[in-house]
C-alpha cells in the first residue's frame, strides 16, 4: 500500500501540481499479467479492488467521484477498460505521456494500488451529458460512423485494446484528438495521428460532440 501510506499524511487537503508524490523504488512487476491473475481469482480480486477503492477517493479531487469527471479537461476513468488504464499509468511512469502531477503519483503507487484502482474504475458507470448540440453531434456520428467505429466500436466502448471514449469529456477529447493531429505532445501515436491528420477543425468540433454524449 505504497501510495496510501505516502498519501497519508498530505492527501486530505485538494493537491497541487507543484506537490508530487515521492518516488519510490518498487520492484518491477508485469502489470498487464497481474491484472489477469486478479481478475481471474474473484478473492484477490475484492482484496484489490478494495485498495483501489480507498485510492480513488484521492483521484477524485481531479477524476471526480467515481471517476466521472467534474472538470472538462479531466478525462473520466469510470468504465474505462482496464488493459487501457494499465497501460497509461505505465506511458505516465515511462514518460511516454508527460503529465507531472500524474508521473510522482503513478511512481508512488505499488502494483496492486495500480490494479486495484483500474478494476475498481472500470466498474464505476459513465453519467450520461445529452449533447448541447444536436446538429453538431449527428454531423459527429456520421463521422465517427465511418471512420472511429472500426476500433473504439460501435458504442464507443472499445475493448481491451482500444480506450472506451464514449460519454469521455469534452475539452479533454478535443485536446487529446489536437495533440494527436498536431504532433504537439509527449503522447505520440502512429495510429491516431494517422486518422487525425485528415480531420478539419470542424471534424474535431462535431466528433466531441457527439463522443462526448455517447451512452
Ligand atoms: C491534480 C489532478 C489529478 C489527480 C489528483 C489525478 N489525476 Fe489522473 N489525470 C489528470 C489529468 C489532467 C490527466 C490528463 C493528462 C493528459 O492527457 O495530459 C489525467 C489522466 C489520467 C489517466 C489517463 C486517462 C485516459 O483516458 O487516457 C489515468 C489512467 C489517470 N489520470 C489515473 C489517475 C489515478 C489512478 C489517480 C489517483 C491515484 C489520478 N489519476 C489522480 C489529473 C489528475
Ligand atoms: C485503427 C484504430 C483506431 C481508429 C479507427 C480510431 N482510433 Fe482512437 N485510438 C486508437 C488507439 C490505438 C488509441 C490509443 C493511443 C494511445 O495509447 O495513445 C486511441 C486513442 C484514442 C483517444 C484517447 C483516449 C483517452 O482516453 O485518452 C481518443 C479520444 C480517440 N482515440 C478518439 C478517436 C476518434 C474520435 C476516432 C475517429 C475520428 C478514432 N479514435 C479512431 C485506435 C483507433
Amino acid at each position: 500500500m505504497a501510495l496510501l501510506a505516502a498519501l497519508a499524511g498530505v492527501c486530505l487537503a485538494a493537491p497541487t501540481a507543484a506537490q508530487p508524490m515521492p518516488a519510490r523504488k518498487l520492484v518491477p512487476v508485469d502489470l498487464p499479467l497481474r491484472l489477469k491473475e486478479v481478475e481471474s481469482d474473484p478473492r484477490l480480486g475484492a482484496n484489490v479492488i478494495r485498495t483501489g477503492r480507498q485510492v480513488a477517493a484521492f483521484c477524485a479531487h481531479c477524476h471526480g467521484e467515481g471517476g466521472n469527471s467534474l472538470k472538462p479537461d479531466v478525462p473520466n476513468l469510470a468504465g474505462q477498460n482496464p488493459e487501457y488504464l494499465i497501460e497509461q499509468l505505465r506511458q505516465f511512469a515511462e514518460g511516454r505521456r508527460r503529465n507531472e502531477f500524474m508521473e510522482g503519483l503513478i511512481k508512488a503507487m505499488s502494483a496492486d494500488e495500480k490494479v486495484g484502482i483500474v478494476m475498481f474504475f472500470a466498474n464505476e458507470k459513465v453519467a450520461h451529458k445529452p449533447a448541447a448540440n444536436a446538429a453538431l453531434a449527428a454531423r459527429g456520428r456520421d463521422y465517427y460512423n465511418k471512420v472511429c467505429f472500426q476500433c473504439h466500436g460501435q458504442d464507443g466502448h472499445g475493448n481491451e485494446h482500444f480506450a472506451r471514449i464514449a460519454g469521455q469529456q469534452p475539452v479533454y477529447l478535443r485536446n487529446t484528438l489536437q495533440h494527436y493531429r498536431d504532433g504537439t505532445s509527449a503522447r505520440v501515436n502512429p495510429i491516431m495521428s494517422g486518422i487525425t491528420r485528415p480531420m478539419s477543425e470542424a471534424d474535431l468540433d462535431a466528433v466531441v460532440a457527439y463522443v462526448s454524449s455517447m451512452q
